[in-house]
């Protein structure tokens, strides 16, 4: 058993599979992963998943345990991740129910454990935050799984708990951000840093106070669009997980990661 793949995502994508093999919960230097590994079959290949929040949503953005999930993944032979992951949307154009694939990050977050390199001079690449090949390969799925998917876009990362006043949401949106969240980073930088393809799939779920007129985003209307489309992100994943190339493809992290 050594899974190649990764994705890591919300409760609601655990029937993405087949047949499970088993929950790991690895031994990491950082403590704990969110929660145990399940490794399962999809579509003839050995998936491993994790949900970042934990067990019941336990925990917020800003204290998962991000290190200790990429090594506890990397651990158990994974090379590239998928990472859905819930967005408002910057632009009026990108309405709730909109998949977008990021090709860029802003990092907004503070006070996260946001890197694995805490001692000597390591500097990495991070000019393109995304795996190519990973997003390229999602595109050409959701083309023939007719799935409509917005190619690209700035993904600015808040430290949360709250939601951006219309003030910083509109300067966000001047900036160049398309979509705003809190939990891809560092999860895409520590990607990086193990040398691991990662690709986040957005989710919007609501527009962003800068936005919209009224009375601004509720956590409630996060939950629930992103709830109420569990099924369009579970096709999309399991196609994506389908397509992929595994072996040397797989671990084909350096033509990228610089
Ligand atoms: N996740 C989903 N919607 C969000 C928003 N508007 N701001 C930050 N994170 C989000």
């Amino acid at each position: 058993m050594r899974p190649e793949t990764a994705v890591i995502g919300g409760s609601g994508l655990y029937e993405l599979f087949d047949e499970v093999h088993g929950e790991f919960k690895p031994d990491t230097p950082y403590g704990e992963p969110s929660a145990p590994v399940t490794v399962a079959r999809v579509g003839g290949k050995e998936v491993a998943f994790l949900p970042r929040h934990g067990a019941g949503h336990r925990y917020p953005a800003h204290r998962i345990p991000y290190r200790a999930n990429m090594w506890a993944l990397r651990s158990l032979g994974c090379r590239q991740i998928l990472a859905p992951c819930a967005v408002g949307g910057l632009q009026p154009r990108l309405q709730a129910g909109t998949f977008v694939l990021p090709d860029q990050l802003i990092d907004h977050t503070s006070g996260r454990e946001h890197t694995f390199y805490d001692t000597g001079a390591v500097h990495i690449n991070f000019a393109d935050p995304y795996c190519p090949r990973l997003r390229k390969s999602i595109l050409e799925t959701a083309n023939v799984a007719g799935q409509s998917l917005t190619d690209g876009g700035a993904m600015v990362v808040i430290n949360g708990p709250r939601f951006s006043t219309r003030a910083e949401s509109r300067g966000y949106a001047v900036q160049g951000s398309t979509v705003i969240n809190m939990t891809g980073a560092p999860e895409a930088v520590l990607a990086r840093e193990m040398a691991m393809c990662y690709a986040a799939i957005a989710l919007v779920t609501d527009l962003d106070a800068g936005v919209q007129g009224d009375r601004g985003v509720t956590q409630d209307e996060v939950f629930r669009v992103f709830a109420s489309n569990t099924e369009r992100m579970r096709q999309l994943l399991m196609a994506a997980v389908g397509a992929l190339g595994t072996g040397p493809d797989a671990r084909a992290a350096r033509h990228w990661t610089g």
